[in-house]
């Protein structure tokens, strides 16, 4: 069973991430952005009611997130900080990869302040706002997984070897990003990838990718493909086992394991 790490809600210091940290403009925002974002929660929401994790629908509801206008990132952290001391902490868009960990060990979690134009509402080449907040955030508002995705930050800030980072990225891949669990009988999404996006959570429901159980040697094999459906995913029992699966990995590189196949 996982227990809650300390967290500390003070501002961090973060060196690497610093150039990248913006304010969210909120009152730029226009109303067209505002409709823009209502339409996408109301186009997801009644698939996620069915087919998402109990947790993310819980942490939704937790963090008061609109359905009808962009969220304020900082009502939004306030929230979230008193629950599990992760806060959604604006950045400039996408990050090298140092500085995106160092904000995970801090439980700042990049979030970027763009949203998707109404031509593109299924799909963005980059995270938007959508993405990051809608798909990502809620589940930071759970204990468990908020410890995991801390501790991968940690994990991953401390390692320099590039081929061991791009082992744990598919630890990432196939959890925050493409996650599923069982839960009474059926299978949920709770992965940011899937939560935010039609296309990738009706090909799930829809039987079009297989199911395995989460076994973590089988997920470092499983190399991570960006361009296609997904045809094979892995499913959890409970946020217990990513939790522990970190420590694991941490224990294997610890002591010297290179996470070969
Ligand atoms: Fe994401």
């Amino acid at each position: 069973m996982a227990t809650a790490l300390a967290f500390r809600t003070a501002a961090p210091s973060l060196p690497k991430a610093s150039p990248f940290l913006i304010a969210q403009e909120y009152a730029a925002y226009t109303t067209e952005q505002h409709g823009v974002w209502a339409e996408l929660v109301r186009r997801r929401m009644p698939q996620l009611e069915q087919n998402a994790a109990l947790e993310y629908l819980d942490g939704f509801e937790t963090l008061c997130l609109p359905y009808d206008r962009l969220p304020n990132l900082a009502a939004v952290s306030a929230k979230l900080e008193r629950r599990t001391g992760w806060n959604a902490t604006p950045v400039s868009g996408f990050m090298p990869a140092p500085a995106f960990f160092e904000m995970l060990a801090a439980r700042r979690f990049p979030t970027t302040t763009w949203l998707r134009k109404r031509d593109s509402l299924e799909y963005t080449p980059e995270p938007d706002i959508f993405h990051d907040v809608f798909g990502h955030v809620p589940m930071h508002a759970h204990p468990v997984f908020a410890d995991f995705l801390a501790h991968y930050g940690q994990l991953c800030a401390r390692i320099n070897d590039e081929a061991i980072l791009e082992r744990i990225g598919r630890v990432f891949w196939y959890t925050v990003e493409f996650g599923l669990i069982r839960q009474h009988g059926q299978v949920r999404v709770y992965g940011s990838g899937l939560i935010s996006s039609n296309g990738e959570c009706s090909n799930v429901i829809g039987g079009g990718c297989a199911v395995k159980s989460f076994v973590l040697d089988e997920v470092l094999r499983t190399p991570v493909k960006v361009d296609e459906m997904h045809r094979l995913l892995f499913a959890i029992e409970s946020f217990d086992e990513i939790y522990e699966a970190m420590h694991t990995l941490e224990a294997r590189i610890d002591c010297g394991s290179r996470l070969k196949d």
